[in-house]
């Protein structure tokens, strides 16, 4: 028995609404499954395909005649849409990859057989079957998947890479339980559909950007409607996508975490990465004042162009004298940092006074020499750390809403400051493990975005 025999017994038998049935597959141009003696010949499925092909608008709204039989549109809506013939008890649903043809029970609903046959649907994902570099990484065909309650579908039209992602393809950073286990924490794209208790905030068609626990780097993705945000004006689904993860990060350890005041002095390591271009901006907004380090120069010249007061190369200077020497020898209020380790006595050098060291990654690792607490304690320091992906679904919620309400109306024209996503390059998805190269040699500035392939159907 192939797959789709298999998910064609599971998924449409087992309802007892349709007593035999074949599905037809579209691209393949013919029946790819059916129930035992249920013939559709390849000439009638060639047939049902041009009709639809021919005036799908007509079709729904007039039915269609097939083989000298009329079939009368009882359910409709942007991927589906369902025929049934009164007399012959046979009914025809097509969706965007099959179309099944199927004798029906007593009592049947055309939507259990619409949604059994899109459960069979399957989209392009970003896929590894074993944990390693990024050579392991291939596109595959996976199921779509179908939103829950409370859940959106969005059709993605791009997504962007995150450091989590590569920890995740190492197998060192497995995705919280009930997360997809595709990669991707951010996607750009559409509304295509709802799942059951949708409040009705977003309409199909919606232009949509969306912070995910994971399945961002696949054609379709199920989110909480909770974790959705319009993409302001003017801005493409590529940029958008560079929005979600990176800059509600920085937000939440900005105003959530460290309750960064006006006027006071922030230290953003890895200034030039996702995270940092973002974080550089809301200190700004803020009306509080970033100073950056990175390891180029080419990386702190983008830095001071995004707002930065001033940035230091690790690589070839001692940062904590250069920041205190900056703030006059009072050192920052606040540190962002996702390297840890290593930098460890340099941030405590130039911590201020009950200044806030928000730790939120170990890029350079999480082992500790020293009198950390000592010279912690000297200053009345206080260390905070940050995981935004594990955090509970009322708590991301609230961080998208605050977050909408009061920074995304600075990315469109005429706000003051105007804030930007600063997009790095832009990969197609069969280049997915060029990208994850990319980031892996800390060659990105700003974000690295994946496009998704066209769709079939010309949308978004
Ligand atoms: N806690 C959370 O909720 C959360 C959420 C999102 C991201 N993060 C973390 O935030 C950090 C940035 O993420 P991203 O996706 O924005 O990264 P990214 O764009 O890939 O940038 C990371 C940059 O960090 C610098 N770097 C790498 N290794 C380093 C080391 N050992 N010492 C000093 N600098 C180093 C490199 O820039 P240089 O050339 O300047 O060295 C690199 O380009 C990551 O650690 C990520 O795990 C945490």
């Amino acid at each position: 028995m192939n797959e789709l025999q298999a998910l064609l017994n599971d998924s449409l038998l087992r309802t007892k609404h349709v007593e035999n049935a074949a599905l037809i597959n579209i691209n393949e141009k013919k029946v790819c499954a059916s129930t035992f003696g249920f013939n559709v010949p390849k000439e009638n499925a060639l047939n049902l395909i041009y009709a639809f092909y021919k005036n799908l608008v007509q079709v729904r709204r007039e039915g269609l005649y097939f083989k000298e039989k009329y079939y009368k549109c009882v359910r409709a809506d942007e991927h589906s849409i369902c025929l049934r013939n009164p007399d012959g008890g046979v009914i025809v649903v097509k969706t965007n990859t099959f179309i099944l043809v199927a004798t029906y029970r007593a009592g049947m609903y055309p939507s259990v057989c619409v949604e059994a046959v899109e459960k069979l649907e399957k989209m392009l994902a970003v896929y590894f079957d074993c944990p390693g570099g990024p050579e392991n990484l291939y596109v595959k065909e996976v199921m779509k998947p179908h939103p829950g309650e409370g859940e959106v579908l969005v059709k993605v039209s791009a997504s962007a890479l995150n450091r989590a992602d590569l920890l995740q393809r190492r197998g060192t950073y497995p995705p919280p339980k009930g997360a997809s286990e595709i990669l991707g924490l951010e996607a750009a794209g559409i509304v295509a559909g709802f799942g059951p208790g949708c409040e009705g905030r977003w309409k199909i068609g919606d232009a949509v950007m969306a912070l995910l626990s994971g399945g961002g780097q696949a054609e379709y993705v199920t989110v909480p409607e909770g974790y959705l945000m319009p993409i302001p004006n003017d801005m493409t689904f590529i940029q958008a996508a560079a929005i979600p993860e990176a800059w509600l990060t920085a937000f939440q350890l900005l105003h959530f975490v460290g309750k960064i005041q006006k006027g006071e002095t922030v230290l953003i390591h890895a200034g030039a990465s996702g995270v940092g271009i973002a974080a550089i901006q809301l200190v700004r907004l803020a009306k509080a004042i970033p100073i950056v380090t990175a390891g180029t120069q080419e990386k702190l010249k983008a830095t001071a162009n995004l707002g930065a007061a001033a940035g230091f190369n690790y690589k070839t200077e001692d940062f904590s004298e250069k920041v205190l020497a900056f703030t006059q020898g009072s050192g920052v209020d606040i540190i962002l940092d996702c390297v840890g380790g290593s930098y460890w006595e340099k941030n405590l050098n130039c911590l201020s006074t009950d200044g806030r060291w928000i730790i939120y990654g170990l890029l350079s690792g999480g082992e500790v020499h020293g009198d950390l607490f000592a010279r912690l304690l000297s200053k009345r320091g206080s260390i905070h750390t940050s995981l935004l992906r594990s955090r509970k679904k009322e708590y991301k919620e609230q961080l998208v809403k605050a977050f909408t309400e009061s920074v995304l109306p600075c990315f469109s024209g005429g706000a003051c400051p105007r804030l930007r996503p600063l997009v790095d390059s832009t990969h197609p998805l069969h280049e997915i493990a060029e990208a994850h190269r990319c980031m892996e040699e800390n060659k990105n500035i700003g974000k690295i975005v994946i496009e998704m392939p066209p769709s079939s159907e010309g949308k978004a």
